[in-house]
């Protein structure tokens, strides 16, 4: 792997591919064994995780459903400002063991907003599975059950993780240099 350009930036190697998909296959061994019998659902959330979802998944053994939803923030009402909502969730989540899938949990915002509204519709039980984690960067307080990778509070792109837009397609993931 080396050095690449996007846009105005310098990205370095930092997970190579075997990395990436010998951590896949780890994630899924653990989520075959605690699920076994119980046919999870797994929303993935879209865009970023659209990569990550899909190997996961074809490493997933027992039975499962998956459904794919774009988050949508607008202003709300609310003294909080933003409003998201969830885009294409059309699956009934009561008494479903659900797994939410995540390219990566940063600030923890996006799931902080998120996950009281899924909650809201009773699942029997509600995990995280994020590919990456930046502890350094969390203001808001997320459990993730299944962690990829722990990393430093920097800028990555590739796997699924743009900038600006380009960059989704690499199957590393690069580090701003
Ligand atoms: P959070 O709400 O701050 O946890 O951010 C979550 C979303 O921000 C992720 O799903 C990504 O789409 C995006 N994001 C956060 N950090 C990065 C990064 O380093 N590279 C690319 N996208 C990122």
């Amino acid at each position: 792997m080396q050095q690449i350009v996007i846009h105005d930036k310098k990205f370095i190697p930092y997970l190579s591919e075997k990395e990436i998909q010998g951590r896949i296959v780890e994630l899924a061994a653990a989520i075959n064994q605690d699920y076994s019998g119980k046919n999870p659902l797994f929303i993935a959330i879209l865009n970023g995780s659209f990569m990550f979802a899909a190997d996961l998944f074809k490493a997933i053994t027992i039975e499962a459903e998956i459904c794919f939803i774009k988050l949508a923030s607008y202003k709300g009402t609310s003294s909080s400002g933003q409003v998201i909502t969830a885009i294409g969730l059309d699956a009934d989540l009561i008494n479903r063991d659900v797994i939410i899938i995540e390219d990566i949990v940063d600030t923890g915002k996006t799931l902080n907003e998120f996950l009281p509204k899924l909650q809201h519709q009773q699942p029997a039980s509600l995990k995280i599975v994020a590919l990456l984690h930046k502890p350094e960067a969390a203001k808001f307080p997320i459990r993730i059950d299944y962690t990829g990778f722990t990393i430093p509070n920097r800028f990555v792109v590739g796997y699924g993780l743009d900038y600006d837009g380009l960059g989704r397609n690499l199957k590393e993931i690069y580090q701003l240099g």
